[in-house]
């Protein structure tokens, strides 16, 4: 031990803060805005998980950025940004990313480091997914036809295309010929759709990946020295908890862990690097797609959610289902990720409500049960039961301090945190990065 530490090789004294950042609903909680703002204070950001079925939104001074796969810190120069080993990667979305944000000056090679072990992304997993989805019909997820499902399912098969195969043509070829054969005799004979072009694949492979090359890297390597230097790195998850493949509310799910536990698996740390989790909540209910919703709102409400809180997809457009805050399913995310503070969003989308519910359990088969169905398919068939706060006609629109919210508006907050049981550490009032309450920071 003693000689372990003459050698230098125990510096944890000195590591700095590691962060993780979940959505603790079913998304578009407002996650990039938090980790936009949160990277002030580290020295590099990671993507863990999920693909380019994100989208995260930043608002600076009016100005927008949606990301889909680039870390939500790239607009903070001086910090460095991570796709980790446990994200999907499609180069094309990637490289249009990039260009995008380097064609508005913002510097992105150099900056950003990918993971060698992330899996690609094959134009014939997106032709699956969307075979699948048609095929589905009222079964359907609904997924955002990025190709997610049938990536992770090749990652799992050991048939993946990785980014460290970009180095080696020959091995290209040679998985990418294998990957082909099967993926297209799925689309031709099962799903009698027609099959992608085997050789323009591997000529668009080869050429994208001259380009990616070069972002290449040992990213657990580099983290781990990161924080051993003291740094603070702050780890972004993308989807929600309702939406872990393991956790959610399966098959409604899209194909990666999305709970906190998988920023270690997904970057390459060890558990015992991270030291704050902070789910992020939207102060009400949304959902993209398909499954189990059970307090979605089909009425003024819900439309009052839906304009006011503009909820459309940041990657398809879609409009997305919109209802009362879910404590019951939140409570149940809380578990899953450890959440150590919540952040609460779009708290200024209820101004104007007069009474607001919150539900706090489900009607099950005549029964009332505090905890969501430990058979998932029961979810289905789950009735909220609902208890009901007073709304607040002020705004609350870029409130900066706790005790300038309306009382009510603190009400509904120390009831989330009291039926959630962990503390709100901050708010949200506003999509732009100025527009926050922090109660508790969580890199203090
Ligand atoms: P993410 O996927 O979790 O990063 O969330 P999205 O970016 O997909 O969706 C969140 C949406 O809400 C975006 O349009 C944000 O600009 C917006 N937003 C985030 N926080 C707030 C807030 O506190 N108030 C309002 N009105 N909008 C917010
Ligand atoms: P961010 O990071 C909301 C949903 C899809 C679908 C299901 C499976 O912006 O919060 P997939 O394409 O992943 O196989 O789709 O998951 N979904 C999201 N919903 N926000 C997301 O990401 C999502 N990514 C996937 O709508 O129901
Ligand atoms: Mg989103």
């Amino acid at each position: 031990m003693l000689r372990a530490a003459d050698q230098g090789l125990m510096t944890a004294s000195r590591a700095g803060r590691s962060v993780i950042v979940v959505g603790i609903q079913w998304g578009d909680e407002g996650k990039g805005k938090i980790v936009d703002l949160l990277t002030e204070r580290v020295g590099a950001v990671v993507r863990f998980q999920g693909g380019h079925n994100a989208g995260h939104t930043l608002i600076i001074g009016g100005e927008k950025t949606v990301l889909h796969l680039i870390p939500s810190g790239i607009l903070r120069p001086d910090v460095a940004c991570v796709i980790g080993n446990g994200v999907v990667l499609h180069l094309p979305s990637l490289l249009q990313e990039i260009d995008r944000l380097e064609s508005r000056g913002v510097q992105v090679t150099g900056r950003l480091r990918i993971s060698a072990a992330c899996p690609l992304i094959l134009p014939t997993h997106i032709e699956l997914d969307r075979a699948r989805e048609s095929a589905g019909g009222a079964r359907a997820i609904g997924t955002t036809g990025r190709g997610i499902g049938p990536a992770y399912e090749d990652k799992a098969a050991r048939r993946s295309l990785r980014i460290s195969d970009l180095f080696d043509p020959a091995r290209l070829a040679e998985r990418l010929a294998a990957a082909a054969a099967l993926h297209n005799f799925v689309l031709e004979h099962y799903h009698k759709v027609a099959p992608v072009d085997a050789g323009a694949m591997l000529e668009e492979l080869q050429r994208l990946g001259e380009r990616v090359k070069p972002l290449a890297a040992d990213t657990a390597l580099f983290l781990d020295e990161q924080r051993r230097a003291g740094a603070n790195l702050l780890f972004e998850g993308a989807q929600g908890a309702m939406l872990d493949v393991d956790h959610g509310t399966y098959p409604y799910v899209t194909s990666s862990n999305t709970t906190a536990g998988f920023a270690a698996t997904g970057s390459g740390l060890g558990i015992g690097a991270f030291d704050y989790v902070l789910g992020i909540v939207k102060a009400y209910s949304t959902r993209v797609g398909a499954g189990p919703f059970p307090t979605e709102l089909f009425d003024d409400t819900g439309r009052h959610l839906a304009e006011v809180g503009v909820e459309f997809g940041s990657t398809t457009g879609r409009p997305r289902r919109c209802g009362w805050f879910d404590a019951v399913a939140a409570r149940r995310a809380v578990l899953h990720n450890g959440v150590t503070g919540l952040c609460v969003t779009k708290l200024d989308v209820l101004d104007g409500l007069d009474r607001l519910k919150i539900c706090v359990g489900y009607r099950l088969r005549g029964q009332v049960v505090d905890s969501t169905p430990v058979f998932v398919d029961q979810y289905a068939d789950c009735e909220p039961v609902y208890e009901e706060l007073p709304g607040w006609h002020a705004s609350t629109v870029g409130i900066t301090a706790l005790e300038a919210l309306p009382a009510n508006a603190r009400r509904y907050l120390e009831r989330i945190e009291e039926v959630l049981g962990v503390p709100v550490d901050m708010i949200s009032t506003g999509a732009d990065r100025a527009q926050n309450i922090i109660v508790r920071h969580p890199f203090d």
